[in-house]
């Protein structure tokens, strides 16, 4: 499947005249990308919207088919309307092993009428400890909104709705580690955190009004894949831009945010963000390196 698309990208690719871009996995079917992970049966496909059910039993979650080395991944999401205290549904990259990298978003539920909190975090080589906290701009539990993670060798940065709302770049020049040499996969999940998610653990589940539904629709990821047949080291050179071959993540104008989006993240952090790791002197009298900086 993924060849008849990357195999008409080329054809679009030459007519409109993109010349050595090479890509990319551009797939949106939910089928085509994920499959369930486990809980089959908390799974509910209705046309193109696709339903996951926390219940007394069971969370449940999907993952990716492929593996992928920088790109776009992109997901729409309608979070658990009216009580969703206690349940955390989850949207993120990860790779495989105990020095793993991860990009998470999580979606921290809340009693009816409360707001939903929005969770990020990155793993580099197994270790997190990076959390950010923000709410929203509107309520996520009335519509569909779009969640991203773009990856590339100089950023990680999650978006909501095309606004940025968190920005990891690259500093191996300070000497700290970057996320770029292991395959991720893509994940969603939801799941009952009763002990910590909703206001400190002090709101539980309340499974009278179970079962809690998380709906999807509009999968998309736009990624080099990676292959599981050749070694890591091979699949960091098919995904990395060279001579003869250029991925859209490596155009100079993709190298960091633009002007736009900049002021974008510099509001939402002004107003919608409340908890900051790097800002975080309880839990870290030594700021982590990589906030030193940062330069937001
Ligand atoms: C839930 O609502 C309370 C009260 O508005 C708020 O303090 C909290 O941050 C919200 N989110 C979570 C996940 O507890």
């Amino acid at each position: 499947m993924s060849v008849g698309i990357s195999g008409m990208l080329v054809v679009v690719g030459l007519i409109f005249g993109f010349g050595s871009m090479v890509c990319c996995v551009n797939a949106t079917k939910f089928d085509e990308l994920f499959q369930p992970s486990w809980a089959f049966d908390h799974f509910d496909y209705e046309g193109e919207l696709l339903k996951l059910k926390l219940d007394r039993n069971s969370g449940a979650g999907f993952g990716s088919k492929s593996k992928y080395m920088f790109g776009k991944v992109t997901i729409q999401i309608k979070l658990v309307e009216g009580d969703s205290a206690g349940t955390v549904t989850a949207f993120y990259m990860s790779s495989d092993g105990p020095n793993h990298n991860e990009f998470d978003f999580e979606f921290l539920g809340n009693t009816t009428g409360e707001p939903y909190s929005v969770q990020t975090n990155i793993y580099v080589n197994g270790v997190g400890n990076r959390e950010q906290r923000l709410s929203l701009w509107f309520d996520p539990t009335k519509d569909f909104h779009s969640y991203a993670i773009v990856w590339s060798p100089k950023h990680v940065v999650f978006l909501v709705d095309d606004t940025p709302i968190r920005v990891h770049t690259n500093m191996e020049k300070h000497g700290l580690p970057f996320p770029k040499d292991q395959p991720m996969g893509v994940y969603s999940s939801i799941w009952n955190a009763d002990d910590w998610a909703t206001q400190g653990g002090r709101i539980k589940t309340d499974w009278n009004h179970a079962p809690f539904i998380a709906s999807y629709k509009g999968f998309g990821i736009n990624a080099c894949e990676c292959s599981v047949s050749v070694t890591a080291a091979e699949n960091v050179k098919k995904c990395t831009s060279n001579g003869s071959n250029r991925f859209w993540w490596d155009e100079p104008t993709l190298q960091e945010l633009n002007v736009h989006q900049s002021h974008q993240l510099v509001w939402v952090r002004a107003r919608h963000m409340f908890y900051d790791y790097c800002t975080d002197t309880a839990r870290f009298p030594v700021k982590p390196a990589e906030c030193e900086h940062h330069r937001h």
